[in-house]
């Protein structure tokens, strides 16, 4: 028996303005994309933003129904939209920001457990990480470099 550490590391920033150009507009994206979620049960909304490799910007906040578990995330909405719309083609970046009608969100919203799993589905196939920058409505964001830096010990389709 052995004791093993899982080491993952983040790049965190006081403020979406000391990002990059090119980051700070994914994330204006997402902030612009959160505005039009469909959130009346969680007052919650969330918007994503991906930078795809043919330089197409795909986005997706979440949706929400009465029955409760058929609601979507943000991120799974903008990654389906992107595998369905353009199938093949690499994701290099991926923006999420998150606001409540209920509470001031200003810490970073990192994508949910189903949301990592789906989105590590993408990220193998494609044999390239993506970046993933995440934030609340205010403050700090956090950008990671994979986002297999987020999921350790995932599953993946090699143990089928
Ligand atoms: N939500 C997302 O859109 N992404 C996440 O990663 C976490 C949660 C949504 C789902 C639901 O509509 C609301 O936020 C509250 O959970």
């Amino acid at each position: 028996m052995k004791k093993i550490e899982i080491i993952t590391s983040a790049t965190l920033y006081n403020d979406i303005s000391e990002l990059s150009t090119e980051d700070k507009a994914l994330m204006s994206q997402a902030i612009e994309s959160r505005e039009t979620a469909y959130a009346p049960y969680s007052k919650f909304s969330v918007g994503a933003a991906l930078l795809l490799d043919n330089n197409k910007i795909v986005l997706g906040n979440n949706q929400e129904n009465a029955a409760y578990p058929s609601g979507m995330c943000a991120e799974r909405v903008a990654i389906w939209k992107a595998g369905s719309d353009f199938p093949g083609v690499k994701i290099k970046k991926l923006a999420i920001s998150a606001s409540s009608k209920i509470s001031k969100v200003d810490k970073p919203i990192g994508p949910c457990g189903a949301c990592r799993q789906t989105l590590s589905e993408y990220e193998i196939n494609q044999k390239e990480p993506m970046e993933v920058i995440f934030m609340g409505e205010y403050g700090e964001v956090v950008k990671t470099n994979s986002l297999l830096s987020l999921l350790p010990f995932s599953f993946d389709n090699s143990y089928l």
